[in-house]
């Protein structure tokens, strides 16, 4: 099915005027009232293209995923509020409202549960990878190369446009990415794997493959389960946020699910994207260390001649309070005032929000704490060590990695490929290697 199939045109216009010519574009209107000018024919009929580099202005899809209103600090999926979610749905619930588009009634909810609980094992034979990892390697870069490596073990199912293959290996890759992810965590402290538990539910088995030892038994805190479920909701989906357009990107030239998603993993790496909420913890860490000087922090983040910049604070798309930091931070009160823990990071956290929140050079670019601001503090408390924070990102946004890769392949969309403006030099003579 062609993209302009889906084409929401409401009869408006937009006349663009360009020398002597001008150009009537039509206007798209979302069911959010979101408006866009609809440019696909601009080059083919002016010669010209747009130029938006970091796309602030540019919308490469129209999606039925997630809304965000980032003026006024709402997140929807399918529609429905995050602090809804977060605080009446469980994780695997919430995955399948993200994949498959709508609740799911109690018999599809059940086969769902059961499907990730039956996937959760991975080949045997891939055990042996975690040997080849120096002991010090990034949990983000082995969980990148063992997803495309997955891919290796379902040569049946990687044509992404046969749905019945793709159908089989959503399920199985939701739930892989968790064991994966856990044994990369008992590999790094020299800890034998802990295969998952049949019995457990989604949150429970990871938690349990995560701290279980062979040893003793180990019942895992349901409050945890609780808080994990909470945080995996919260990174379900963003839109068309970094991760999520390398996977559509990737995604774009027919590769498989497994090599899209592995793309992803490497994008959210980033410290500018998820690997935000690793850097929070060690800035908060550093700061503590060092007296617990705010202010000093607050002035280097102004200093525009420092590189440094605040993480967890800001947002490209959000210009008020991130809803998701919302809902953390509170979650931060009540689980650590309920355990009787004090944690200094969690002080000096919120003196960097108060004084930020002060101060006219956060007021005035509109930078409010974001979701990985506040993300850390529960992972610390829960045992989970800062190296696996970004990955535990990663699990909660598989499935809103899923969702945008099915919702482009039913689209039919076209390759992505964007345009340039060139500006190098022009018919530059070669130099024989002697002359030069
Ligand atoms: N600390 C200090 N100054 C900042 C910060 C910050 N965290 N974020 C933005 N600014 C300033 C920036 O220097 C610029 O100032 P000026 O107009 O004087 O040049 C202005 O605010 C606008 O910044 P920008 O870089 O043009 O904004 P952007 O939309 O391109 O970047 C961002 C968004 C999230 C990359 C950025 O705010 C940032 O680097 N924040 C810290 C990293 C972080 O917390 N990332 C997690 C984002 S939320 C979860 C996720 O997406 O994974």
């Amino acid at each position: 099915m062609s993209s302009n199939a889906h084409n929401t045109h409401t009869g408006e216009t937009c006349r663009l005027e360009l020398g002597s010519k001008s150009y009537e574009l039509p206007v798209i209107t979302g069911t959010q009232q979101e408006k866009a000018i609809d440019i696909t024919s601009l080059r083919a009929k002016s010669g010209y293209i747009t130029l938006d580099s970091g796309y602030g202005n540019t919308g490469s899809t129209q999606s039925e995923v997630t809304y965000i209103d980032g003026e006024n600090g709402v997140l929807k999926y399918r529609g429905i509020p995050v602090e809804v979610l977060a605080e009446k749905s469980d994780f695997v619930e919430t995955s399948y409202l993200l994949v498959y588009g709508k609740l799911p009634t109690a018999d599809e909810l059940s086969a769902f549960r059961k499907q990730l609980t039956y996937h959760s094992l991975i080949h045997e034979d891939m055990l042996s990878f975690y040997d080849g990892y120096p002991p010090q390697a990034h949990p983000m870069a082995i969980l990148s190369s063992m997803v495309c490596s997955l891919s290796t073990y379902y040569p049946d199912s990687l044509d992404p446009n046969d749905e019945e293959q793709v159908k089989r290996i959503v399920p199985r890759l939701l739930s892989k990415l968790r064991t994966i992810a856990a044994y990369s965590f008992k590999k790094s402290i020299g800890q034998p794997v802990i295969y998952p538990k049949n019995d457990l539910s989604f949150c429970e088995n990871f938690l349990y493959m995560m701290f279980a030892v062979p040893s003793e038994s180990y019942e895992v805190d349901p409050e945890w389960v609780k808080t994990l479920n909470m945080l995996f909701i919260l990174h379900g989906d963003h839109e068309q946020n970094c991760s999520t357009s390398t996977v559509r990107l990737v995604g774009s030239s027919d590769a498989n699910l497994f090599a899209s998603i592995s793309a992803g993993i490497c994008a959210l790496w980033g410290p500018k994207h998820g690997g935000a909420n690793q850097a929070v913890i060690e800035m908060l860490e550093r700061i503590h260390k060092d007296g617990g000087n705010v202010d000093a922090v607050i002035r280097r983040a102004k200093d525009r001649r420092d590189p440094f910049r605040l993480s967890g604070f800001g947002h490209r798309v959000y210009k008020n309070f991130d809803p998701r930091a919302k809902v953390i931070k509170s979650a931060c009160d009540r689980i650590l005032g309920t355990l009787g823990v004090h944690d200094p990071l969690l002080d000096i956290a919120k003196r960097i929000e108060e004084l930020a929140l002060s101060d006219t050079y956060f007021l005035e670019r509109k930078l409010y704490p974001n979701v990985d601001f506040y993300s850390g503090i529960l992972y610390r408390v829960m045992g989970i060590p800062t190296e696996m924070f970004t990955v535990m990102f990663a699990l909660g946004r598989l499935p809103g990695w899923i969702a945008h890769w099915l919702e482009m392949k039913r689209r039919g969309e076209q390759i992505g490929r964007p345009r340039q403006i060139y500006q190098g030099g022009v018919d530059v003579p070669y130099v024989p290697l002697a002359e030069r």
